[in-house]
């Protein structure tokens, strides 16, 4: 195996173990230590020489970064299966790997979209601030906080996909009519789980719950607008916990400020964190979450393993490694 002391890794936020410990095993580690995104001149700084980068959803990882770390950059990985805030085509330019944690955080994400599902349907949050807030004045009430039914209504899933397909078989679970849309057709999955196939514009026009679980690239950049928001039902929600740009915020505003839909469950935004300006946090019809999809201990510490083996297994293992494409 060598000295293998001599390759430098960069953590660029605070993750939990069993990811620091992998790699400190067999390289010299620098991590940042704290939770928070490094200003885009410290990151610049702090990967020169790397031979690995472990970055997050927030770094930004461009030509300017890959310039900044150097020649003997050799690994790239995403602590997140998503990988848009790398650039790809100058990492293949470049021959360098780029890997992310699939596998490990789809049941967790389609647990936490299937919570979305129900809290933006049946008021969960805002029944819960009225409580807490003094104002549950009469006990019940026949028309207080009145809401859609989940059960028997109809999911449309865009993107089957891990997390569209555990989605679905939840929303089976609860007695939902599933309907998808997707790039590739999964006829497997159509069967085991009896839900349809149809067109996104059918897939609109039908659903209650309509579901975006498709990565982020030049073809979904906002693939959901006001085009795509005119044929949802009036009482259907949208519900977001892949990208946020896959839908055109404004566009989704001001069908909310409009009615057009009855809300909309997200997690995901076109700018993170969300600024306390967005018109999307006065509304009452929005449940709004700050990206936690796939927070729980157990699967954040399996995507720490996994993205520090993606480097060990790339420099100098042999196991698996999860390369993007
Ligand atoms: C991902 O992995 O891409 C999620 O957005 C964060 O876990």
């Amino acid at each position: 195996m060598g000295n293998t002391q001599k390759y430098s890794v960069f953590i660029t936020r605070k993750i939990p173990e069993p990811g620091p410990s992998i790699l400190k095993k067999y390289f010299q580690v620098n991590m940042n230590p704290e939770a928070n995104v490094l200003d885009r001149q410290v990151l610049i700084k702090k990967v020169k020489n790397a031979d690995a980068i472990l970055c997050m959803l927030g770094d930004k990882i461009d030509s300017r970064v890959m310039d900044a770390a150097g020649p003997k950059l050799r690994v790239i990985s995403c602590y997140s299966v998503g990988y848009d805030h790398v650039d790809i085509k100058e990492a293949e330019k470049r021959k360098i790997i780029v890997t992310n944690t699939p596998n490990v955080l789809a049941n967790t994400t389609a647990d936490l979209t299937f919570s979305l599902i129900l809290s933006a349907a049946r008021n969960i949050v805002n029944a819960d601030c009225h409580v807490r807030n003094g104002n549950w004045k009469f006990g019940w009430t026949p028309d207080l906080f009145l809401g859609y039914d989940v059960y028997g209504s109809t999911l449309g899933v865009i993107g089957l996909g891990e997390i569209g397909s555990l989605l679905a078989k939840r929303a089976k679970g609860f007695g939902m009519n599933v309907l998808y849309y997707s790039n590739s057709r999964n006829r497997k999955i159509e069967s085991e789980l009896s839900i349809s196939y149809v067109s996104l514009e059918e897939l609109l026009q039908r659903s209650d719950f309509v579901s975006i679980h498709v990565s982020l690239n030049k073809s979904s950049f906002h693939m959901i607008d006001e085009s795509k928001i005119k044929l949802m039902k009036k009482t259907a929600f949208l519900i977001n916990t892949s990208r946020g740009k896959v839908i055109n915020e404004q566009h989704l505003i001001k069908a909310l400020r409009d009615k057009k839909i009855a809300g909309a469950g997200l997690d995901v935004y076109e700018d993170e964190p969300i600024s306390t300006s967005n018109p999307l946090i006065q509304m009452q019809q929005t449940v709004l979450l700050p990206h936690i999809g796939s927070a729980t201990y157990k699967t954040r510490s399996k995507m720490a393993e996994v993205s520090a083996n993606n480097i060990v297994n790339s420099l100098i293992g042999k196991g698996t490694v999860y390369k993007i494409r």
